[in-house]
Order: C-alpha cells, then structure tokens, then sequence
C-alpha cells in the first residue's frame, strides 16, 4: 500500500519533467528495459574481456561486471556510445549496440553471480591495513572521505547510487582512479575530487585491498 500512496506524486513529477525536458535528455532519462534472455546472447561477445559470466578477465584489462546494478551498466554503455566516456575498445563496442542492446545486455551481467576471477596483485600487509583504513575512515590530513560513504560498507555498492568495487579487479580500479586524476576519465563529478587526493601509493593500497575483498563480498 505504501508504494501505492507514493507512486502518485513520483509519477505526476515524472510528467512534469517529460514535459520540461528536451527529447535528448527524455532518451538519458528514460532507457529501454532490459531483457537478459536477449542480452545473453550479446552476452556472449563479451566473453573474451569480461568472462562468461562478468567475472572480469583481468588480464584483458576488463573489468568484473556481475551483479553490478543494470542501470549503472547500461549508463556506462551509454557514456562511452555518445562519447562522455572513451576507451579504445569500449567505445567501438558500445556504438555498435543501440539502446536496446544496451540495456538487455546490461540486464544479463546485472542477473549474474559469478565466482570471482583469480587475483591480479599480492598485497602486503601494510597494503591491506592502508586500503582498509582509507576505505572505512578516510584521511583527513588528505581531506579524504571514507570510500564507504558513497560505495557502501567495504564497497559492496550501494544500488543505484555507486557501483560496487569489493571483488573488483585491481587492476581496473587502479586504472579507473588514474583516469579521473589525468582528466582521461571525465564523467566523475564526484569521483575526481577523491582521484586528486590519492598518491600511487594509495591508490595501489585501495585497488588490491578491494580485489582481495572478493572471496567474502558478492
Ligand atoms: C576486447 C576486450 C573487451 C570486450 C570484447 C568487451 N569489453 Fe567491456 N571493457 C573492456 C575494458 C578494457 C574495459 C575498461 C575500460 C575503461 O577503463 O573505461 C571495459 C569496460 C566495460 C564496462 C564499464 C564497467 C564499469 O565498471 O564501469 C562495461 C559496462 C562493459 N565493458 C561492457 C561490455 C559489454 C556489454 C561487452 C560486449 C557487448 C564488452 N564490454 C566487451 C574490454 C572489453
Ligand atoms: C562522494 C561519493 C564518492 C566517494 C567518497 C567515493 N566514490 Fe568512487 N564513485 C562514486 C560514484 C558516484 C561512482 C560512479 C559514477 C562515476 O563513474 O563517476 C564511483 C565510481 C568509482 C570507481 C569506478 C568503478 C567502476 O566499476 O568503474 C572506482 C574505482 C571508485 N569509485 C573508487 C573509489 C575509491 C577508491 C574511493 C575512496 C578513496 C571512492 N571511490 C570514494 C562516488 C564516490
């Protein structure tokens, strides 16, 4: 009954923003559902960087994808088809997929839950006590806030705000973070700040201790 009594005035708003913004944004605003039968057979394409089920290849350089949440997929899909996101490969893969596709092969890799792949890097200690602490706490002489307060409690993701990272390839992660800090990366108005306070030390830190995370997190 509760969902009943709020679905009113979501949806009157819903309207009123239909007809307040232009078709391009409507398209953003409002993707095609997904239907992961279909995307499976899209599915199959990514195999090769992603691993059958999304559980990363990460010697490919690609990253997890299962059970990340279908919309952050089918967005990042979008970002790097109309160009907000670039990545050589990702970019050409994307364009040849209308929306569609998009969203029915971000359907399957949401539905998934695959084992995790074998890990990229071995972690000192002093590394997972470092990426524990800026994970949970932060580093306020860095003026750098706890990664958990938007990833969620050891980066398990919180759906439909930020994706998970706990279980994610290391690699990738070190690779996103650099992005943001050079400028390659620009679609992260939240995540750029956090990228500028993180050293290299740091940002091996965190990426091997959220890659270690995967054999007790999704
Ligand atoms: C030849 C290797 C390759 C193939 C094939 C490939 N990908 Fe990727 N994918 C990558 C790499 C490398 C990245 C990381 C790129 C970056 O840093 O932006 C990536 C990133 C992504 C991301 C962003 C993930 C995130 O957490 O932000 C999505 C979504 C994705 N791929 C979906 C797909 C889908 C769907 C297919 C098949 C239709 C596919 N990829 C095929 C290599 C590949
Ligand atoms: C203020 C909120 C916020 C904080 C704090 C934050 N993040 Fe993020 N992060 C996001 C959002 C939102 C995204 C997804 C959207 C985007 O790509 O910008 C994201 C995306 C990421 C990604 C890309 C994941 C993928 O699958 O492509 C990585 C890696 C990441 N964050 C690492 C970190 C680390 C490490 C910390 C802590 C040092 C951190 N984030 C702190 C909001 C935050």
């Amino acid at each position: 009954m509760k969902t009943l009594a709020l679905s009113r005035p979501i949806a009157a708003l819903r309207l009123l923003a239909l007809l307040a913004l232009p078709c391009t944004v409507l398209a953003a605003e409002n993707p095609p559902s997904g239907d992961a039968a279909r995307g499976a057979t899209i599915a199959a394409t990514c195999q090769g960087c992603h691993g059958a089920h999304g559980e990363g290849v990460p010697a490919t350089g690609g990253p997890r994808l299962a059970g990340q949440t279908a919309e952050y997929l089918a967005t990042q899909l979008h970002n790097y088809s109309d160009g907000r996101r670039t990545n050589p490969i990702m970019s050409a893969i994307a364009k040849g997929l209308d929306a569609q596709k998009q969203a029915d092969v971000a359907a399957f890799f949401a539905a998934q839950s695959a084992p995790y792949a074998a890990r990229s890097v071995q972690p000192t200690p002093e590394q997972l006590a470092r990426g524990r602490l800026l994970t949970r706490v932060g580093d306020e002489s860095k003026q750098l806030q706890a990664c958990a307060n938007c990833h969620g409690p050891d980066g398990s993701g919180e759906p439909y705000a930020t994706p998970y990272l706990a279980g994610q390839s290391a690699v990738y992660i070190a690779s996103a973070i650099r992005e943001w800090k050079t400028g390659a990366r620009p679609s992260g108005a939240l995540m750029g700040p956090v990228a500028q306070r993180l050293d290299d030390q740091d940002i091996a830190a965190l990426s091997a201790y959220f890659e270690s995370l995967g054999d007790n997190a999704h």
